[in-house]
């Protein structure tokens, strides 16, 4: 038998995996004093000996302490551990890794830090309950919910947003992963000879044309070059081809996150024309490096997710009161009035997938289309008070009784008035018996989440804790 030396340290990955809690998480605990602070090897790196470690794991099963049994289970006014410890906690998470396992598949505006999800679910419910964002966007809350072994429930009303939900939450099989790799590979090739021919002077499309559908080119003729219009649609037609339906889901994703790059589209959230020098093969070539990066990011996830643990992605409207389980938290980042027009800026996106793109245009909630139009039929202030205060009146019964919506919200401005978004919320809530028991400030770092400073100027959130205080689930 071979002579095995006995650990006695551990490095700060292992000490979070043996307490069953994400890294950041750990490190969170560190920063605000909750646990002890190890010491460092001659590198700088923590080293924990083994009673740190068990004050981790001692710490980790505490904070999983069932709520229902904490002051929150009643009408109490008084504010229960859970409160203090979210108090406790600094929200900015400056510097925080924020793009691990398939946070980083597909870029999405104003989408925010894992880690607010994830301090949060910890929080407010325990393994195996039932987390929903009732405007899951890109999926984070729910990624976070999986890895922290809860159910997660996600309702969009845009399709691009929902296909990234369900892609980024998904298990796929060895085979299936197998199968995008082989698509990289045969998208590698082709990028390879397409650049070839057009160095032998076959320049433009007549390098390379494919087979696939495109949507009608007086859509896109302005948003693409006409050689990127021809490995878009090969790709399109490549992953289409998959026989897996969660691998073809993973390369329309795959697909959709480039769009905008290899397109005129200024960026994600500016819907203006920019030259951008695509030349021949760039397409292909960018395509099968993002199928190699989702491989990579897919099975890591899969490696670390249970399935038991289901993850459910409804494409609708939340004013349309969609049919949900009961939840047992909910966490979510609402549109604000007036900030973005995640129509607009996913519109390319949509025509090349797809994808119904009036009727989400028509049900989003906050649009700067909405509010910027002239009119008796432009949106104002109003308008997202009486949208709010139907998605609780909804919520109160989709969320179990006294327990916790979670709403991360900042102030945008509508006429030129700068709007408190917190306080519209909170009120709405209140109208159908919610308690406001909490705002956590936080400052956002730009370079950490896509807003539009020219829109809303937003640079401080605040995430309002709600209680269901009368709710009429069971
Ligand atoms: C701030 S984003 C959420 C981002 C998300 N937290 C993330 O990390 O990706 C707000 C979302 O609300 C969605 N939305 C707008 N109107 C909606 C409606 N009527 N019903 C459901 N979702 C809607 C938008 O499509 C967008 O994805």
């Amino acid at each position: 038998m071979p002579n095995q030396e006995l650990k006695t340290t551990y490095t700060t990955a292992e000490v979070a995996d043996r307490a069953g809690v994400h890294k950041d998480t750990l490190l969170r605990w560190l920063r605000a004093g909750v646990v002890a602070e190890p010491g460092r090897d001659r590198h700088g790196w923590r080293l924990f000996d083994e009673a740190q470690l068990a004050d981790v794991v001692r710490y980790a099963s505490a904070s999983t302490t069932p709520i229902l049994t904490s002051s929150f289970s009643s009408q109490s006014s008084a504010l229960g551990d859970e409160i203090k410890r979210l108090q406790g906690i600094d929200w900015d998470f400056t510097g925080a890794k924020t793009d691990y396992l398939t946070h980083g598949l597909h870029p999405y505006p104003a989408k925010y830090i894992p880690q607010i999800p994830n301090a949060l679910i910890q929080e407010l419910s325990v393994t195996g309950e039932t987390v929903g964002d009732i405007f899951c966007g890109s999926g984070t809350t729910l990624v976070e919910a999986l890895t922290l072994k809860r159910h997660a429930v996600g309702v969009d009303a845009n399709p691009l947003a929902c296909l990234i939900s369900r892609v980024k939450t998904s298990l796929l099989s060895e085979d299936a992963l197998g199968s995008l790799l082989e698509l990289a590979s045969h998208a590698d090739s082709l990028a390879a000879s397409i650049t070839a021919s057009a160095e032998r002077g076959l320049f433009g499309a007549a390098a390379f044309a494919s087979k696939g559908s495109r949507p009608p080119l007086e859509e896109i003729g302005f948003w693409f070059e006409a050689h990127v219009i021809e490995e878009v649609a090969e790709a399109k037609l490549l992953a289409a081809g998959l026989t897996d339906e969660a691998a073809r889901d993973a390369a329309f994703v795959c697909l959709s996150s480039i769009i905008v790059n290899v397109s005129k589209q200024d960026s994600d959230t500016r819907y203006v024309r920019r030259d951008k020098n695509i030349g021949p093969g760039d397409t292909l070539r960018r395509y099968a490096r993002t199928l190699k990066d989702a491989v990579r990011r897919l099975a890591e996830f899969a490696d670390m997710r249970e399935p038991r643990f289901a993850s459910n992605v409804l494409c609708a409207s939340v004013l349309d009161a969609p049919n949900v389980p009961t939840l047992d938290l909910v966490v979510c980042s609402p549109p604000y009035p007036n900030a973005f027009s995640y129509h607009l800026y996913h519109r390319t996106r949509m025509l090349w997938l797809d994808m119904d793109q009036p009727t989400f245009k028509r049900e989003e909630i906050g649009s700067h289309r909405k509010y910027s139009s002239k009119g008796k039929n432009a949106a104002t202030v109003y308008t997202f008070s009486a949208e709010m205060q139907s998605i609780f009146r909804w919520l109160k019964s989709a969320l179990r009784p006294y327990r916790f919506a979670c709403f991360v919200v900042g102030d945008s401005t509508v006429g030129g008035q700068r709007i408190n978004n917190a306080d519209l919320i909170s009120k709405a809530a209140e109208a159908h018996g919610f308690r406001r028991v909490a705002d956590l400030e936080r400052t956002m770092q730009a370079n950490k989440k896509a807003f539009n400073p020219a829109i809303g100027r937003i640079k401080t959130e605040t995430i309002v804790i709600l209680q269901n205080g009368t709710g009429s689930a069971n």
